[in-house]
């Protein structure tokens, strides 16, 4: 009998945290419940997301960027119904140089500043930055690779050596020979790229961990000692391009012409996973520099159809709803819906970033009253602060936000580019909300405490897994994580420090 997905998803609905717990990373499903995360979602459509209990979810991270057109967007789906009714001939390899794989390569040179003239695809932003570091080391035939603290590149051996959190590095060595410069400190890069064999300076235009911003002088300056030194610089815009910032790649805000570029998450539509490195002719040509050397580099899953069909589809439904200008306008609502509560609230102190890439940072208040309950919160864990505001926002309001980074006050936001004046309106709200609550008094705190404590007691039965359809009772946290500071710190540490 043919594979019936409606009736495995029937079949075992509610199963999935037990899964998880027993098949994969149990410490992922811990955490979720911890903070009382943990639902079944059973659909998604545009910025919201629905669980089996008919509640609706407003996904302000839009799985980390991939969702920049909203989910099931109908364009997209169109396209790849099509694509899979053609029945195309998929990965010939060897014996073909498909259409498909030549359209969305032009497509993203055409979107490139003048001197990207190549592409090469691949099925992550990991294995971009990969792509990225191999070539940089060809061409330039130099060992190092300089990257900004902060950073966050991918978890593949070689962007974790351009990983700015030791956590990330620790006991996965050795590594490629990397130098790490403060992020925004062009005396610090200068130093390193003086040395004279420094391959590529990768860098965020904006970071997602922490959302930083450098300012245009810094840029400038990065653009002109990279060239004075001949190191390569490479915009990671896995997660900032395809219109996120305002502009179609992020920078283009300070007029830099980087010699490789990355692109990944928004590229797939939300369906199929693709990634494109984007080179200059001269960085691409030193590498496939002769028809012996035509396949040094490849990947299996590259070109695939469905990937290049959805790469197509979506940079089709960018231009045809005007997404960049879009992305930069709502993000200009939001700034705007923020103003009245950074003006009513002590602790909510700024907005970062720019488009629908953004930060709300937290502080300390004035008020002695106010500062007694924010020590009182930030002495069990610092920035423990916004992770009292992401908590509610999920269980009153049914919002998705993340801490941006660990030990960080600050709530990232990455909204579907497709948001608009509903969903401003509605996070504003919200906040407004939450914010109003942690400056009342301390009940929002012990509502927070309430949650995660719930979260973490040893819980009840829960549904049984039914692998070979014999029921086995499965409980819950069967390893019984304490009620105690530990693991409501690590639960709270793990929802922030993924990019
Ligand atoms: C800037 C940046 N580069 C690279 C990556 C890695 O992408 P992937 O998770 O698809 O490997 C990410 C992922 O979050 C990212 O934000």
């Amino acid at each position: 009998m043919a594979f019936d997905l409606a009736k495995v998803l029937a079949d075992r609905h509610g199963e999935n945290f037990e899964l998880h717990s027993e098949f994969m990373n149990p410490q992922m499903a811990r955490v979720l419940r911890t903070e009382g995360f943990d639902r079944f979602y059973v659909r998604g459509e545009g910025c919201y997301l629905y669980d089996d209990r008919g509640e609706r979810y407003l996904d302000m991270l839009s799985g980390f960027g991939v969702y920049a057109l909203g989910r099931s967007h109908p364009g997209i789906k169109a396209a790849l119904h099509q694509a899979l009714d053609l029945d195309l001939p998929n990965m010939v390899q060897i014996f073909d140089c498909a259409l498909l794989p030549g359209l969305l390569a032009e497509a993203l040179v055409g979107r490139a500043h003048d001197g990207i003239r190549r592409a090469f695809f691949s099925n992550s932003g990991a294995e971009a930055i990969e792509t990225a570091i191999k070539f940089a080391h060809y061409a330039t035939k130099r060992p190092r690779i300089v990257y900004a603290s902060h950073a966050f590149h991918g978890l593949t051996t070689g962007a974790t050596a351009l990983n700015g959190g030791a956590e990330f590095k620790k006991r996965f060595g050795p590594f490629i020979p990397t130098n790490e410069v403060p992020f925004g400190d062009i005396d610090a890069l200068r130093r390193q790229l003086r040395r004279g064999d420094v391959a590529a300076f990768i860098v965020e235009p904006i970071q997602g961990k922490g959302v930083n911003m450098a300012p245009a002088e810094y840029w400038r300056e990065v653009q002109e000692v990279c060239r004075r030194y001949k190191t390569l610089l490479v915009a990671d815009e896995v997660q900032t391009g395809l219109g996120r910032t305002g502009r179609f790649f992020c920078h283009e805000h300070w007029g830099l012409e980087p010699d490789i570029i990355t692109v990944a998450k928004a590229l797939s539509g939300g369906y199929v996973p693709v990634a494109a490195t984007l080179f200059t002719e001269k960085v691409f040509m030193s590498v496939f520099s002769s028809m012996d050397r035509a396949m040094v580099h490849s990947s299996t899953f590259g070109r695939n159809q469905l990937a290049m069909v959805a790469g197509l589809a979506t940079l089709d439904a960018i231009d045809e709803e005007g997404i960049v200008e879009r992305a930069r306008a709502t993000g200009e609502s939001f700034t705007a819906g923020f103003a009245p509560l950074l003006e009513r609230y002590e602790m909510f102190h700024g907005v970062r970033g720019l488009g629908l890439m953004i930060g709300l940072e937290f502080g300390p208040p004035d008020t002695p009253r106010l500062r007694r309950r924010w020590n009182a919160i930030e002495r069990i864990r610092p920035a423990l602060f916004s992770q009292a505001i992401v908590v509610p926002l999920f269980h009153r309001h049914r919002i998705l936000t993340q801490v941006a980074a660990d030990s960080t006050n600050v709530i990232r936001l990455l909204p579907p580019l497709v948001a608009g004046a509903t969903e401003v309106d509605a996070f504003v709200a919200a906040l407004d909300d939450v914010l109003a609550s942690a400056h009342k008094g301390p009940g929002l705190f012990f509502e927070f405490g309430r949650t995660m404590a719930k979260g973490a007691l040893p819980g009840g039965k829960r549904r049984p897994i039914r692998h070979d359809g014999s029921a086995t009772e499965v409980t819950a946290n069967g390893s019984g994580p304490a009620v105690n500071g530990h693991h409501v710190e690590s639960a709270a540490e793990t929802t922030a420090s993924r990019a």
